[in-house]
């Protein structure tokens, strides 16, 4: 890594971790400041085959070679960056580089989203509005329920034990959670009134109320794929479905989307039999398959009796 760049990423993770300390919680990078610290994109992609995004978070373990020597000719198309992993803890930092008019849709949505208390209920009792995260280029999209009690207090989606698993199921793809774009059906935390803990499912008209947020970051990230995570995000994309036990695994469409339902990550946990994991990892492996990505013979097996 050359000097300059060591210097400039010094720099920048300093400036972040005086946001972290002033409360900031979440930073979206523009496009142009994102060119400042970035690498020239790969080249030579089959247009059909899968391109992994070459957009990366602070989640993403630092591959960092060199450097800024020159910026990219063509600098609209997405590049990476890599800031270091452990620096700035606690700190999400979204990398928005598409189109700018596509960048400043996002940002408005989530502006108005983080604003939103059309639950009079559910704006009182939140910590945070779980807007999502992730790529806003991302091929693939992941939709679950609604935040719990960790993600409300950390503001990002499908981050306590689910959540891990949901990430150890996207990296076994060979994607990471900065690739692909998470959210869920409700941006707050159902409130569980005269309890101390727990979830309860969205209502109807909860999900009704919060639904278009949704849309709209479809409509705007036009993922190629969209997994469908548990009986809740199922039915409030697609409305009254047969059931999860009967849709996953088959292909429905979500707004001229495929869009594959499978089982919630919170099933797995409580059920731990290798049969419903295979099932999970079949509907992941249909959904590489419709994005064209590399599918290894190891990945294949996974959970297959040997
Ligand atoms: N379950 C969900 O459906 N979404 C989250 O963000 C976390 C757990």
């Amino acid at each position: 890594m050359s000097e300059s760049y060591r210097q400039l990423l010094d720099a920048t993770v300093q400036h972040l971790e005086g946001l972290k300390a002033r409360g900031v919680r979440h930073v979206v990078v523009a496009p142009e400041t994102l060119r400042a610290l970035t690498l020239p994109p790969t080249a030579g992609k089959s247009p059909n085959s899968y391109s992994k995004p070459q957009i990366q978070s602070a989640i993403v373990p630092p591959k960092i070679e060199p450097a800024i020597s020159m910026p990219p000719k063509k600098p609209a198309a997405p590049t990476s960056v890599v800031l270091p992993k452990a620096a700035i803890p606690n700190l999400k930092i979204e990398i928005i580089s598409s189109s700018p008019e596509k960048a400043a849709a996002f940002t408005a949505l989530r502006e108005r989203a983080l604003a939103c208390v059309k639950c009079p209920h559910l704006a009182a009792s939140r910590t945070t509005v779980v807007f999502g995260v992730g790529n806003i280029d991302a091929q693939l999209m992941f939709v679950g329920e609604a935040p719990g009690a960790d993600e409300d207090e950390q503001g990002e989606p499908f981050v306590g034990r689910a959540g891990q698993l949901l990430t150890k199921i996207i990296l076994a793809t060979g994607l990471s959670r900065a690739d692909v774009y998470i959210a869920n059906i409700l941006k707050c935390r159902p409130d569980t009134p005269g309890q101390s803990a727990g979830n309860r499912p969205p209502t109807p008209e909860e999900r009704a109320t919060c639904i278009p947020y949704l849309q709209e970051q479809i409509d705007l990230i036009k993922p190629k794929a969209i997994v469908a995570l548990g009986a809740t995000a199922v039915d409030g994309l697609l409305g009254k479905a047969p059931g999860i036990t009967k849709l996953r695994g088959q292909w429905q469409t979500y707004r001229g989307i495929p869009l594959m339902p499978t089982y919630h990550p919170a099933y797995l946990l409580r059920n731990q039999a290798m049969t419903e994991k295979r099932k999970v990892w079949e509907d992941i492996l249909k959904v590489m398959e419709k994005l064209e990505m590399p599918i290894t013979e190891k990945q294949r097996n996974f959970f297959l009796k040997t």
